[in-house]
């Protein structure tokens, strides 16, 4: 299987490193999985993997009009642009896409799925929800002979990372951003992060595959952690819990809701016990009951792994839908 790389940041340098390191894993596994040319903005830059024997595009878009490649893996980001502009140029070209982006996704997944199915090819996202935990698999696959009535979770590893300090070391909400910035955690601009617009985007793609409707970002309240003080963290503490950023979606006689805020975790339950930079999802079904999954959220190593499974799984011939039902029938 021949595949292109766009974007060589943190998530494309790690999917070069993984596909290297295990060629023989994956070989067993499914088939060689071949990288035959790479994009991103800067050629000359020094990247924490190895470009031997790659072509390179300066324009990403020129990997979608390739005849040689199988599959594109976006790893650009941003919901709109140039990784928009690839995803759909390359379904058009019959080629599958894997990516790693939740605001694209959150936005135009429905009408890019629409585009994929109509073409016979996979629209494959697993790294944008949760980094390195299989949930969308789970969900698809694992879970799919159940009826879900919620799923609700630590989706954003940097507000999880930022409340564990602030509530471990009793660190005031800057200091505990400047930290979580300095560990490479948090971006230049954590805006997304702190104020809940990345957890909204997860949300609104773990809602869709729950309940079998379009992601709404619309009809998501959103309230970020900016307000939480050490004070609150230690009142949290003293009650017997924490306080964690979750997104919420139930699903029941009132329909759809769904919900983002900081929420006070007892204890006793999984949710609490999620500590800094990982992300931990509870999903109950009325068979099987509660599914808790836990594991890194974020990270190139960890989003790789999800990257190259979606590979393995379009190397295997394993067409699911996108959204786990035929994008035309999400309400
Ligand atoms: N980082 C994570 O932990 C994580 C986890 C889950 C999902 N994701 C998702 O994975 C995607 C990539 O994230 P990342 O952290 O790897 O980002 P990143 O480190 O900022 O890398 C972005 C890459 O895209 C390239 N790029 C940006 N604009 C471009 C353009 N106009 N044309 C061509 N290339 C362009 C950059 O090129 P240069 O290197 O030349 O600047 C860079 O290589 C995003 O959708 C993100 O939401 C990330």
């Amino acid at each position: 299987m021949r595949i292109a790389i766009a974007g060589l940041g943190n998530v494309g340098a790690a999917t070069l490193r993984l596909l290297r390191a295990h060629a023989d894993l994956l070989k067993v596994r499914g088939q060689e999985i071949t990288v035959v040319a790479v994009s991103a903005r800067t050629k000359e830059k020094d990247r924490p993997c190895d470009l031997t024997g790659l072509a390179w595009e300066d324009d990403p878009l020129a990997l979608a009009a390739r005849n040689d490649i199988d599959v594109v893996v976006e790893l650009i980001g941003g919901a709109e642009g140039v990784a928009h502009d690839l995803v759909r140029a390359s379904l058009t070209n019959g080629k599958h896409v894997v990516t790693a982006n939740k605001a694209l996704i959150a936005a135009h997944g429905v009408d890019l799925a629409k585009n994929a199915e109509e073409a016979g090819l996979n629209l494959s996202f697993e790294a944008a929800v949760c980094g390195g935990i299989p949930v969308l698999k789970t969900l698809r696959e694992g879970m799919a002979a159940n009826r879900l009535s919620s799923v609700r979770g630590i989706l954003n590893g940097t507000c999880n990372y930022i409340l564990t300090r602030m509530g471990d070391e009793g660190m005031d909400f800057a200091t505990a951003l400047a930290e979580a910035q300095q560990q490479g955690y948090a971006e230049a601009d954590p805006t997304a992060d702190i104020d809940g617009g990345d957890t909204a985007n997860k949300l609104a793609i773990l809602s869709a595959l729950s309940f079998g409707l379009a992601p709404d970002l619309e009809s998501i309240f959103v309230e970020g952690i900016r307000p939480i003080t050490p004070s609150d963290l230690s009142d949290a503490a003293a009650r017997g819990g924490r306080i964690k950023l979750l997104g919420i979606a139930t699903h029941g006689e009132q329909g759809l809701v769904q919900r983002v805020q900081p929420v006070f975790v007892p204890l006793s339950e999984p949710l609490a016990r999620v500590g800094g930079a990982f992300n931990g999802i509870e999903i109950e079904g009325d068979f099987v009951g509660t599914v808790f999954l836990q594991g890194q959220g974020a990270g190139g190593n960890a989003t790789a792994s999800s990257v190259v499974a979606d590979l393995l799984a379009i190397a295997h011939n394993h067409h699911s839908f996108a959204f786990g039902v035929a994008a035309k029938s999400l309400a």
